[in-house]
């Protein structure tokens, strides 16, 4: 903590930021508040870590510290009633949970990127609350965020599409429901082909006319992409997810000659089986794929031009994509031509990637149309959620937008719970229970919060100044329970900085149950309603910050907090 920071600092000739990088939250709560291991400061000292500490502990013991050496580390102890008012007041502070590792730096995100004519599967819900949270969490800490929806709306797949549509498609049963329609289509048409090769021939053909401007094959994908996008943006509506920009791969097609040149005259491309490619045997992966042997472009073309576009229009400083693990190969080849073509900025190229998810043990394949659609999952955990919240509190108003919020809340925060790269089975009944570390029992602790905010101001007795007075005067107004609330508050720029650093939301979301968690110790151990006047408003106003942690820490996730459940 800063005020222990800032007495050790000068006792080791450390800076005060490097003494808080280095303090750690001891193994067990009564060992101490923090400790500061000696470990670092044996070489310049010359003494050993055992006996720095002993010096430091020395030093430090008195004015409301309390420090102990044990072994390389000091272990430090506030005195809660000396400390307790400052921590709260620090809590309170605009500047509070702000972080400047970004300067401003520009971080492009790819995120969502879902493919036109397919259902948005579960890889792209991932993505996209995975990334949206990316997105939040980068402001949050100095970065500028901009967020780009990469939508796969080119490729041989359209080439298939249409010559489906034209064989067995009508224009009305797209636009009822396009998502399943086109599915249907897609899966016809990889049925049929295994028996009628002339399928394939047509669909390569189709796919050269969209690539050579057709207008016939350009209207048809644009009445793809079209219907595919209404449905996909009342998803995004649904998720709370809005894009910077929403440019496709087929946004690049004017864009790849020049790479493919580039490529030519840095003698970087060879030409394999018809095909041309950038070898890759030094850094012992296949060759990347550039120009197909009919002349087509292909995906890492595509990524090869939007890298650079990122790079030098948006004017990226970092380029990050938030894509499942599985196309691992595909970012390490794009980011490795992108350095062989001499493009230094290649090592701000970063890719994200993610764990699968199961959903109830079902698995996705396209191909096979056994899919889990986005949408039922997400009118399941909806309906749900009603059917707790009504038996919960009948009385509610609007139970139908408090179960869409939590039902939503529930999938959002279910998924970002883990850590990213772990495969997850996904069980609905779990993510939207109200117990257990659900996004719905953190939206509960929140809204329970509110009414015991709510009665508080009833009876009259909330004033920040007599809470900060009562904190610094009397003692035993700071219980055990308040004060781990209180310090695991006063943590959040750690786990800001972790979660950022790492990139990875679940250090927020797990940080956000053990909030919830310790304010649901506190609330039962030590009573509010009934307590002293000067105790009640110290534990007030613990329990208004702790409400304002929840709702801030569940909207950077993308859940939204209802004032009452
Ligand atoms: N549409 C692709 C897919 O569903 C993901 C695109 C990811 N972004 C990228 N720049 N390659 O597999």
């Amino acid at each position: 903590m800063k005020q222990a920071a800032a007495r050790i600092a000068p006792l080791t000739g450390l800076a005060q930021e490097e003494v808080l990088k280095l303090m750690e939250v001891p193994p067990q709560e009564t060992m101490g508040d923090v400790a500061f291991p000696c470990f670092v400061l044996a070489r310049t000292l010359k003494k050993a870590p055992a006996v720095i500490a002993g010096d430091v502990a020395a030093a430090l013991q008195g004015e409301g510290i309390d420090a102990e050496a044990a072994g390389p580390y000091v272990n430090i102890r506030f005195d809660r009633d000396v400390y307790a008012a400052d921590m709260l007041e620090e809590l309170g502070s605009e500047s509070f949970g702000k972080l400047q590792l970004g300067q401003g730096e520009r971080v492009v995100i790819d995120m969502s990127s879902p493919n036109i004519a397919k259902p948005f599967g579960i890889g792209h819900l991932r993505s996209t609350v995975i990334g949206a949270a990316l997105y939040r969490l980068y402001n949050e800490a100095g970065y500028t965020s901009v967020s780009v929806n990469h939508l796969g709306d080119w490729g041989t797949q359209f080439g298939k599409q249409i010559a489906a549509y034209k064989r067995w498609g009508s224009e009305q049963a797209l636009q009822a429901d396009p998502i399943r329609n086109s599915l249907e289509l897609y899966v016809r048409f990889h049925d049929e082909a295994e028996k009628d090769p002339t399928l394939e021939i047509e669909a390569r053909d189709w796919f050269r006319r969209l690539e050579q401007g057709d207008e016939e094959a350009k209207q048809l994908w644009s009445f793809f992409v079209n219907v595919s996008m209404q449905e996909f943006n009342r998803m995004y509506k649904r998720l709370n997810v809005t894009f910077d920009h929403t440019l496709g791969e087929s946004f690049y097609n004017d864009k790849m000659g020049a790479v493919v040149e580039e490529l030519q005259a840095k003698g970087l491309l060879e030409e394999s089986d018809g095909a041309l490619v950038v070898r890759l045997d030094e850094e012992n992966m296949p060759p990347c794929l550039i120009i197909k042997k009919d002349g087509t472009t292909i995906y890492p073309t595509r990524d090869l031009a939007t890298a650079i576009y990122r790079h030098h229009v948006m004017k990226a400083d970092r380029l990050v994509y938030v894509v499942g693990g599985e196309q691992k190969l595909h970012f390490n080849q794009v980011f490795t031509v992108l350095s062989k073509m001499g493009h230094e900025w290649a090592t701000t190229c970063e890719h994200i990637p993610f764990g699968l998810m199961r959903f109830e043990g079902r698995k996705m394949s396209t191909r096979r149309g056994k899919v889990v659609f986005l949408q039922e999952v997400l009118d399941e955990a909806a309906a749900r959620a009603l059917q707790i919240i009504q038996e919960k509190n009948p009385n509610l108003e609007q139970p139908e937008l408090v179960a869409e919020a939590v039902g939503v809340g529930a999938i959002v925060f279910g998924d970002l719970r883990n850590n990213r790269l772990n495969d997850v089975d996904f069980s609905l009944e779990d993510a939207v229970s109200f117990e257990g570390e659900t996004g719905p029992y953190v939206q509960y602790t929140h809204a329970r919060i509110q009414s015991v905010l709510a009665k508080a101001a009833e009876t009259g007795t909330y004033d920040s100044s007599a809470a900060q007075e009562g904190t610094s005067n009397s003692s035993g107004i700071v219980g055990d329970t308040s004060w781990s609330l209180l310090k695991l508050l006063c943590d959040y720029p750690a786990y800001l900085e972790r979660a950022v650093l790492r990139s990875e939301p679940s250090v927020i979301a797990k940080y956000t149950i053990d909030v919830a968690q310790a304010f649901n110790r506190f609330y039962h151990a030590e009573r509010i309603a009934d307590a002293a006047p000067q105790v009640k408003s110290f534990r007030v106003k613990l329990a208004k910050y702790t409400a304002e942690r929840l709702a801030c820490n569940l909207s950077l996730l993308g859940v939204q907090a209802p004032e009452r459940m």
